[in-house]
């Protein structure tokens, strides 16, 4: 929820009613002020200042040298004559990696940890040519080559003889070496950025002179000479870099003890025109070009009442870019924690359609090309250059380094209802019985802040709540769960242990002078858990045993909110960048990561409350690489606007992009009251998005589904009821995000890559390759548009079974009802078709199978299943992954791997083959036995064949032949 909701929380309403139309669409803007611009990150706009082409990093070739592991370089600043050290690995599986720190810093600049599964095996690096100024690397193992150049410094990467990607063609490189404080400085080290830019300047501007009059000089030793010279204007120069040594946003003051130590780089990718990922940005799905506006921001943040689209940061930050083209895919992934800016460029952007006419007419048509930029305060370079060649290579490649989506337990793909608040345990038993009176499936009820006895997590408001133990075991009961809201910032209270304990243990963050850091957030007075230190997630992780936290079950599970983290009175809402973190870190360089530990510790301490056993369920709204390994995330706190509802589909697929496949947004939005078709539009959005949760703030009106007219009622329940036919496809699908880290729910120029056509679309998307989805998402709509791609590919609706050809854009009419969905020609669909109370209550029921038949009469598709919510499936191979296929007039069941072996009752009750002709007759033929006349029933109109109770066991190997 908001942070500033509370303090904010106006009678708005009124406020709205009074000046209407105009006023309503800005009561819920953001209010842009809060938040920095980059003209007011004074790194950013020290960077944002350079203009391409003067770099002064020069790469010293002389002091190359070649480990089994890396190849290092000394690099060095021309003007400053500060020396940098690059290591360069080639690593396995078609990735580079380059860092870059100082050689000999004042003192260590932080690396990311935690971030990376392993250290990514490397693959060796040797000299296959040289020259003068530069040098050519072989990589053993790929198909690429580096070259390496001296003066100045660029990096560019070669498949056969064509460029792929450089590094500083631009020379837009920045490495804010650390000097000393200004009060102690010496001349010679105190060399202020303004006055390097001037200087490297003038530099350029003679060497070009010298060039031309002598042919070839030595402007190196002039540029020795040149720094070596005092600063004539130095006075100058510090007005020329307000904000390098301390800093100053609205009334929050950042000291800056260490000084500038930015880093940044550039990135020129030739070929690209198409740029997606480093969320969280409410944008559209395709990065836009940020030249003449403000850069993305990555900087996570509690933003109330975001803006859409609009580069602002958000609440999670993911530092990876994707580059796609119908060549290639490539990726860049930029590990650093500290508020990171990206800015975006294109030779071809602004050229109209006929301006690019005429280039390639006149065919002087310069190739596309994508410049990116990345800008961040602190830390080191630290950039994986990820090759693809293919997107699905680009997918292996990422959750290689970071890892993939973790294997959620069944339960929390079902569906979740949530508000800010349920009152108390009688409002719980209600709305549990709600669903039942009214036939709606339901898994999990949540309790967000108020349920704890002031805001003080881990505990419970008595009052409300006196008896949780017995609340979740009547859950339990319904086969249902919990989920408890546990926020990481803590009461100052010395009555609450919580705080006690982590006061004496010195476990909260601190201020830069050594004192517990404290911010106001909803409890009031608040400390905030330093989540960085490894023995403080120890802790954390320790309260979730059942001992710990009193009146939690194995049914209850855990919701982290506001670990951006969010401090209502702290720069941006977040926390000062001078506090302090184990070993000494700033605030400031682990900002983005911080989040992500919250997640961290509390999967682990969900994992340790089962001896190891359960899999977690977590959901986070902060979250940074690598936080698919804990969980699920969401998109924060929306508005019921039809335009939050659509923003929802770019989002989540930005998010699934770069490993986070558990994705959602708030049902209904979480701001504001939407209008019933709004609400009933939201379920059925959200029956196709991975995460399903409806939410909502205190402030609106009660809104569960119940609460509608049967018109809007129908809907849901039929939203609802399609969620949980599909919970075996779902789960299956989060099985490969797990095994290959291939998103749930993907861009449709994931399945196309080839179709320029699909390149930007976000109003539809694919949920893995099987189902396109194109949600209703305008009030009042009568049809929609579907793009259905793909040369000689088939699509049938899913409603009436219709067969549409590809490519078409399909005018669909619609009605409330309708979720337009089509299952592609070629794939195989399970389905659970007994929808029952939750999830728990449909685990061993029988499957139907989907056959959608290509034009070819193929088809494929698999399964997964397992006991729903144990580790068994990793540790005992206490699985089934099943794989049909269609082809020859015949359907076959057999193993997609052979070492699951899972006890289930689960049989296959039905099959229903689209786009099928009519047989003379269908037989099964099971290993052992004899083979077995199948009834079946075609229609002729639809061409739909079902065939009835084949009753073969889920596990075994069968095939059915149409004759
Ligand atoms: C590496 O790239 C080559 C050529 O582009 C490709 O054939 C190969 O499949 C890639 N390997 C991996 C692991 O991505």
């Amino acid at each position: 929820m908001a942070a500033v909701a509370v303090r904010r929380r106006r009678s708005w309403a009124r406020f709205a009613l009074a000046c209407l139309g105009l006023c309503l669409s800005t009561a819920f803007a953001v209010d842009r002020s809060n938040f920095k611009t980059c003209d007011q990150s004074s790194f950013c706009k020290r960077q944002r200042a350079i203009q391409p082409g003067f770099s002064p990093y020069r790469a010293l070739l002389d002091s190359l040298e070649l480990g089994p592991d890396a190849l290092t370089v000394h690099l060095v600043n021309e003007v400053t004559k500060v020396v940098l050290l690059l290591e360069l690995q080639g690593l396995k599986g078609n990735m580079t990696r380059i860092r870059i720190d100082e050689l000999k810093p004042l003192r260590p600049r932080y690396r990311v940890p935690d971030v990376l599964v392993a250290d990514p095996p490397t693959t060796r690096l040797s000299v296959s040519g040289r020259d003068e100024n530069s040098v050519e690397l072989t990589v053993a193992e790929g198909p690429y080559k580096i070259i390496l150049t001296g003066r100045p410094f660029r990096l560019d990467l070669l498949e056969d003889r064509s460029l792929v990607l450089s590094v500083n063609a631009r020379g837009l490189m920045v490495f804010e070496h650390q000097r000393l404080p200004r009060n102690s400085f010496s001349e010679k080290v105190s060399l202020t950025f303004g006055s390097i830019w001037d200087k490297i300047k003038n530099l350029f501007s003679r060497e070009e002179r010298k060039e031309t009059a002598e042919g070839n000089g030595s402007p190196n030793e002039e540029a020795a000479e040149k720094a070596d010279q005092p600063e004539e204007n130095r006075e100058k120069d510090d007005k020329d870099e307000p904000g390098a040594w301390e800093e100053m946003f609205k009334t929050h003051s950042d000291s800056k003890p260490f000084g500038p130590t930015s880093v940044g780089l550039d990135f020129s990718l030739p070929g690209m025109e198409y740029v997606y990922g480093i969320p969280e940005h409410a944008e559209d799905l395709r990065l836009k070009v940020t030249e003449g506006g403000e850069p993305y921001r990555l900087y996570n943040l509690d933003v109330f009442q975001y803006e859409l689209y609009n580069p602002m940061a958000l609440y999670g930050s993911v530092p990876v870019l994707l580059a796609h083209s119908i060549h290639r895919d490539l990726g860049i992934f930029w590990l650093n924690a500290a508020e990171t800016w990206v800015d975006i460029s294109s030779n071809t952007a602004g050229k109209t359609l006929f301006g690019k006419m005429l280039d390639y007419l006149q065919g002087g048509g310069e190739t596309p090309q994508t410049d990116v930029r990345w800008m961040s305060e602190s830390g080191i370079i630290d950039v994986f250059l990820l090759l693809g060649p293919t997107i699905s290579d680009v997918f292996r490649q990422y959750t290689s380094l970071t890892g993939t989506q973790a294997l959620p337990p069944l339960f929390s793909l079902g569906y979740h209802q949530s508000r800010w608040n349920y009152r108390d345990e009688a409002d719980v038993f209600e709305v549990d019985q709600g669903f039942d009176n009214h036939d709606l499936p339901c898994d999990v009820i949540w309790l967000d802040i108020e349920h704890a006895d002031g805001k003080r997590y881990f505990t419970w408001d008595s009052s409300r709540f006196p008896q949780p133990l017995a609340m979740l075991e009547h859950l339990a009961g319904k086969r249902r769960k919990l989920v408890t809201i546990v926020d990481p910032h803590i009461k100052v209270d010395s009555e609450y242990p919580v705080h006690e304990e982590l006061r004496s243990q010195g476990l909260y963050v601190k201020t830069r002078d050594g004192s517990d850091y404290e911010g106001w957030c909803w409890p009031g007075s608040a400390g905030y858990p330093d989540f960085t230190n490894i023995k403080m997630r120890a802790w954390w992780a320790n309260m979730f045993s059942f001992d710990k936290y009193e009146g939690s079950a194995s049914n209850l599970f855990i919701w982290n909110d506001m670990n951006e983290p969010s401090v209502f009175n702290g720069p941006e809402v977040t926390m000062l960048k001078d506090a302090r973190h184990d070993g000494g870190w700033e605030h400031r360089d682990i900002h983005n990561i911080y989040g992500f530990y919250v997640h961290m510790a509390t999967a682990e301490g969900l994992i340790q409350r089962s001896g190891g056993t359960e899999r977690p369920f977590v959901l986070a709204r902060a979250f940074f690489a690598g936080s698919q390994r804990y969980g699920a995330v969401w998109t924060g706190d929306n508005a019921a606007e039809w335009g939050h509802l659509k923003i929802s589909i770019p989002m989540c697929l930005s998010m699934g992009l770069v490993g986070l496949s558990f994705c959602g947004a708030d049902i209904g939005g979480f701001f504001k009251n939407p209008e019933p078709e709004l609400l009933m539009r939201w379920y059925q959005m959200g029956a196709y998005q991975p995460f399903y949760r409806a939410h909502a703030h205190m402030d609106t009106g009660r809104r569960e589904p119940w609460l509608l007219a049967p018109e809007y009622l129908g809907p849901i329940r039929d939203a609802l009821r399609q969620r949980y036919a599909l919970l075996p496809f779902w789960y299956t699908l989060f099985y490969r995000a797990h095994l290959d880290g291939h998103p749930v729910m993907r861009p449709m120029w994931v399945q196309y890559p080839k179709d320029v056509a699909t390149f930007s679309l976000d109003d539809q998307f694919m949920l893995g390759d099987s189902l396109l989805v194109h949600p209703v998402a305008e009030p009042g709509a009568r049809g929609v548009q579907v793009y259905l791609p793909g040369e000689g590919e088939v699509w049938y609706d899913t409603q009436s079974h219709q067969k549409h050809h590809g490519p078409q854009t399909l005018y669909l009419p619609v009605t409330f009802s309708s979720i337009p969905v089509f299952q592609r020609g070629g794939t195989i669909i399970p389905r659970w078709e007994r929808v029952r109370r939750s999830s728990d209550c449909m685990k061993d029921d029988p499957i139907t199978l989907y056959v959608a038949l290509s034009p070819q009469g193929t088809a494929e598709g698999e399964l997964y299943l397992d006991d729903g919510h144990t580790f068994n499936y990793e540790t005992q191979n206490e699985f089934l992954f099943r794989k049909f296929t269609f082809s020859g007039n015949t359907l076959t069941s057999s193993s997609a791997d052979p070492r699951g072996h899972f006890e289930t009752p689960i049989w296959i009750e039905r099959v229903v083959i689209l786009g099928a002709g009519k047989p003379a007759s269908v037989l099964l033929e099971t290993e052992g036995i004899p083979e077995t006349i199948l009834t079946f029933h075609h229609n002729a109109e639809t061409s739909v064949l079902t065939l009835r109770k084949p009753e073969v066991h889920v596990s075994t190997d069968w095939s059915i032949h149409l004759r």
